[in-house]
């Protein structure tokens, strides 16, 4: 357990924001599992004044579930942070992400994600402007990574910044911005930050199982673990974590699960998209790459994954995953990242 501002988050595992997997059906589902906390993907602060209907999307949650909501935003400049914070606020965003930490060229040519990681200043100016935008009614709190590259490794500095300015718990993605998502995760620089810090630190990158998160966690001291690519196919990691024992669901628990949430999948893009004819199709193609993800290290895995990629209605691959599931012999203890019994509650405490 753990505060971000008023906020208790217990458990403190949390679901890292995604771009194109942290939408609201996603995020429930992780709630659902256990998770303390799943973030919105990442929304251009400038996108936000503009609220096209992709914004819309962007600010849907679920009012009971996400509870708090905490919504990821970007951008370089104060004005725009700042106005977007307040119009964050107003959609009903409960603590506020600043993203510092995204690698991509068109984020970071504008000043934004993991370029404010060459400006602590103006990383820190950005959290002054936008919490007397929202007259600290939310707490602020910001995402880097540990460095732009291996030459500028400035995670102390720029969280010791952003402390001093306000920002209520630091995010790490354990890479710097040169690594993208190559490499390893380097743990020992979350364990720095923690020492060097008083605000809550959350440890991110690499935790592909629920073993991997206490392990993390007591390597590091860190408050709270993040965990992005290991949640993929596998909510089941929060249950492990919060349950704190291993946790293998069945076949037809995985079936039913990924029935779900491809019909919430499908609701949430035709809810906000109902002008377009083919927006099921839609809809069905953009859930491809969870059906991957379930499937993964399943038998014939391969034959599924391929027999879906030519199938976007919601029938077909409806009748495609019973086919798969309820034919399929795996042991699925084989198919799923291994962790042994965990006691959350002693790591934790
Ligand atoms: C598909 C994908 C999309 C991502 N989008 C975002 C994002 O919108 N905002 C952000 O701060 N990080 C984003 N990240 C980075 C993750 O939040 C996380 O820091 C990274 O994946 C390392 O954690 P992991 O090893 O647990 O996956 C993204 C990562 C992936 C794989």
């Amino acid at each position: 357990m753990f505060h971000i501002g008023p906020h208790r988050i217990d458990p403190p595992f949390l679901l890292a924001p995604m771009a194109g997997v942290s939408e609201m059906p996603f995020r429930v589902l992780a709630f659902e599992f256990g998770a303390g906390l799943a973030t919105t993907e990442l929304i251009s602060a400038k996108g936000l004044a503009h609220r096209n209907k992709r914004t819309e999307q962007y600010l849907t949650f679920n009012k009971e579930i996400e509870r708090p909501y905490s919504l990821q935003l970007f951008g370089g400049e104060e004005t725009a942070m700042a106005n977007a914070a307040a119009l964050a606020v107003e959609a009903g965003a409960q603590i506020i992400d600043v993203n510092m930490g995204c690698p991509v060229k068109k984020v970071t040519q504008t000043g934004a994600g993991s370029a404010l990681l060459c400006d602590p200043k103006r990383a820190a100016s950005l959290i002054v402007a936008m919490r007397k935008a929202v007259q600290d009614t939310v707490p602020i709190t910001a995402k880097i990574r540990t460095g732009w590259d291996e030459h500028h490794i400035n995670c102390i500095e720029m969280g010791k910044a952003l402390e001093d300015a306000g920002c209520a718990a630091l995010a790490m993605h354990a890479r710097s911005r040169a690594q993208g998502y190559s490499g390893k995760a380097d743990w020992s620089l979350i364990g720095d930050l923690k020492d060097a810090l008083k605000i809550p630190v959350i440890g991110n990158g690499d935790v592909v199982t629920a073993q991997d998160a206490i392990l993390m966690q007591q390597q590091t001291g860190c408050d709270a673990v993040m965990i992005g690519r290991g949640a993929l196919g596998n909510p089941w990691i929060f249950r492990e974590l919060k349950e704190g024992k291993k946790y293998v669901p069945s076949l037809l628990e995985r079936k039913n699960l990924v029935l779900r949430h491809l019909r919430e999948h499908i609701r949430f893009h035709s809810q906000l998209d109902d002008t377009r004819d083919d927006i099921e199709q839609r809809a069905v193609r953009s859930f491809r790459t969870h059906l991957v993800w379930y499937s993964r290290g399943l038998k014939d895995a391969s034959f599924f994954r391929e027999r879906v990629m030519h199938l976007d209605t919601l029938a077909t691959v409806e009748q495609a995953l019973h086919d798969f599931f309820d034919t399929t012999y795996v042991d699925i203890r084989k198919s799923l990242p291994e962790s042994d019994a965990i006691d959350y509650r002693q790591a934790f405490g």
